[in-house]
């Protein structure tokens, strides 16, 4: 069996792959490889290894017949064509759990950052501007004992829920599902939307990006917010209007924003760049050492499955098989 690998990932993924004797092409460069070069490198393999960077579409899904398993190499997919993978029977399989709580700990580290100026303050006292300690110097946000609004309890976004347990707090959700764990070990309340938009503090994005969620937080939204709010987002960058948040976060409307991903990534609006109160990272919330190289252990595994005829554990389109 041939393999294409968009780009290197941790080697503990790629030695399970040789152990099973497959024979794989690894994009060496260290960049995102573009469409064509993506068809080129699938032609007379049995399996990809894509990347949320990769734009597997309909295209790419159906240029090399051989085709037969997808591991994404991310807990989102929406990077892929799924309707196209389906139609072909091709299953796709993608990295829940282990980065479960990697991400939640990101979102968190986010919401620190902001609250407490932690990059604004680095910055002001590395150039020299700190002349001795002042009442009005750096003020921020508290956390304890405020209203965390946390929108979308799957896996992650009730990870990150959990984890607020030390500071005492009045946590909202917004989801389609009761989430009976957070009810019970936070007394969190399930919400609607606009109820959590006004209430919120701190309101923390952990949705799937899909139609139903594309610009789920735009003007409107921003401006009921309360104005010493933090969003946070962590998801996927289309959820948010990003050019509503930036003029929202100029103007004002709201304390702050943390965002591990963009609108059109790798781009940021450069206007969001001139900001002081956004803490930005280069969408790396699952980038720890040990969970990355897990992911690469998920991808492997569920590739192996699916080329030997196993339904893969993380299928995302398990209705193929039916
Ligand atoms: C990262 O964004 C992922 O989906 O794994
Ligand atoms: C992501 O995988 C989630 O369920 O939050």
């Amino acid at each position: 069996m041939k393999i294409l690998i968009t780009r290197k990932i941790p080697k503990s993924g790629i030695e399970l792959l040789l152990k099973k004797g497959y024979e794989l092409e690894i994009n060496q460069q260290d960049r995102i490889l573009s469409k064509n070069e993506i068809i080129d490198g699938l032609k007379e393999k049995d399996g990809l290894i894509s990347l949320l960077t990769d734009n597997i579409n309909k295209e790419v899904i159906n240029s090399e017949p051989k085709l037969k398993m997808i591991a994404n190499y991310a807990v989102g997919y929406n990077n892929i064509d799924i309707n196209a993978a389906t139609q072909k029977k091709i299953p796709v399989s993608n990295t829940p759990d282990v980065l479960t709580d990697t991400t939640a700990e990101m979102a968190w580290a986010l919401l620190f950052s902001v609250s407490r100026r932690i990059v604004e303050g680095d910055n002001f006292t590395r150039k020299g501007k700190y002349k001795g300690w002042g009442p009005m110097l750096m003020l921020g946000q508290d956390i304890s004992n405020k209203t965390l609004g946390i929108v979308g309890t799957g896996r992650i976004g009730s990870a990150f829920g959990l984890k607020s347990k030390g500071f005492k707090m009045n946590v909202l959700y917004f989801d389609e599902k009761i989430n009976e764990t957070l009810e019970k070990e936070l007394n969190a309340k399930k919400v609607e939307k606009s109820e959590l938009i006004k209430q919120s503090d701190f309101i923390s994005i952990h949705l799937p990006l899909n139609k139903s969620t594309f610009h789920f937080i735009g003007t409107n939204e921003l401006k009921n917010m309360k104005n010493n709010a933090i969003l946070i987002n962590t998801s996927r960058g289309p959820i948010i209007d990003e050019i509503a948040l930036t003029k929202a976060l100029k103007d004002k409307w709201i304390f702050g924003a943390g965002l591990d991903v963009y609108e059109n990534e790798p781009n940021i609006n450069p206007k969001l760049l001139n900001l002081n109160n956004v803490v930005i990272q280069p969408h790396s919330a699952s980038a720890t050492f040990q969970t990355r190289s897990n992911m690469a252990i998920i991808a492997a595994k569920n590739m192996i499955e699916g080329l030997t005829g196993k339904i893969p554990t993380n299928c995302v389109n398990k209705n193929i098989y039916k």
